[in-house]
């Protein structure tokens, strides 16, 4: 099961991306969870320790690795476009309570898009991970599709947009389902996020009235204090918070795996 999590910032996609990610690996599966986020922080949602960050690597300032497979430094400025990249996932990951976590980081100069070496490294190995890999693939994405080429992108079981109850989420969610369709991803599938009462989901609901929403998480405490103070975001949840999430994960096993 490949799956891109994407949406507006702050909607809940690295809560829902790290929830996913540790349940999964709970129940016994392989997890790759992959911070595309040049923001990135799924390391905290998956609750590993601040004292610990400084050890995780990111794929992006490994400027040795990337030197070395690219080439870069050599003839006038060219560099492999598609450098091998099969081991880098095992020798990077920080493995975590069953999960494999890749940190991506942010390509310096202008975006995913680049034609830097990094962003060639990069892009290959979302590629790699995605098209050949065997294990649950959860990729925490910014709002933005840049990480996938098409080729990539259709190699995702599914495109998830997470919605919290706001216009602007919405309308984060349409832009997403557009560019998705533009290279070529047929559907993008919602979860809503942060739902305090009936009249959040429903306004959600009618919003995104063509849309296949697949689960709805309620906004709780437990969630958000377990991000102020360093918690994995499933420990210590109420167990009506804690059911939301499986049935979520549950749903994620029925349709794409
Ligand atoms: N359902 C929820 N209930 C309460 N707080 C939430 C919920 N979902 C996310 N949050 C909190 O909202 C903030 C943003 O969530 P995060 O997952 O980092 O969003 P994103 O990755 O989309 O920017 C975090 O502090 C997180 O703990
Ligand atoms: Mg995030």
């Amino acid at each position: 099961m490949k799956l891109a999590i994407t949406g507006k910032g702050g909607v809940g996609k690295t809560s829902i991306a790290a929830a996913t990610a540790l349940i999964l690996a709970e129940r016994g599966h392989r997890v790759l969870a992959v911070d595309a986020d040049p923001d990135a922080n799924l390391a905290s949602a998956l609750g590993i320790s601040y004292s610990a960050h400084a050890t995780i690597r990111t794929i992006a300032l490994e400027k040795k690795l990337i030197e070395e497979r690219t080439g870069v430094g050599g003839a006038a400025g060219m560099f492999k476009l598609n450098p091998d990249v099969s081991d880098i996932a095992d020798k990077f990951a920080y493995h975590h309570r069953g999960v494999d976590l890749v940190v991506l980081g942010a390509v310096s100069s202008g975006g995913g898009g680049c034609a830097c070496p990094e962003s060639a490294l990069l892009r290959t190995l979302v590629q790699e991970m995605v098209l050949r890999r065997n294990e649950c693939l959860v990729l925490d994405m910014e709002a933005g599709i840049e990480h996938l080429g098409r080729a990539t992108a259709r190699g995702v079981d599914a495109f998830i947009a997470v919605a919290e109850p706001g216009a602007r989420s919405i309308a984060t969610v349409r832009r997403i389902a557009q560019l998705a369709e533009q290279i070529g991803i047929e559907k993008t599938y919602v979860i809503i996020n942060g739902i305090r009462n009936a009249e959040d989901a429903d306004f959600l609901k009618e919003g995104l009235v063509d849309f296949e929403i697949l689960a709805e998480i309620p906004y709780h405490e437990s969630i958000r204090a377990n991000d102020r103070d360093g918690r994995a975001v499933i420990d210590e949840l109420p167990a009506e918070i804690r059911s939301c999430f499986d049935a979520l994960v549950e749903c994620l096993l029925a349709k794409f795996s």
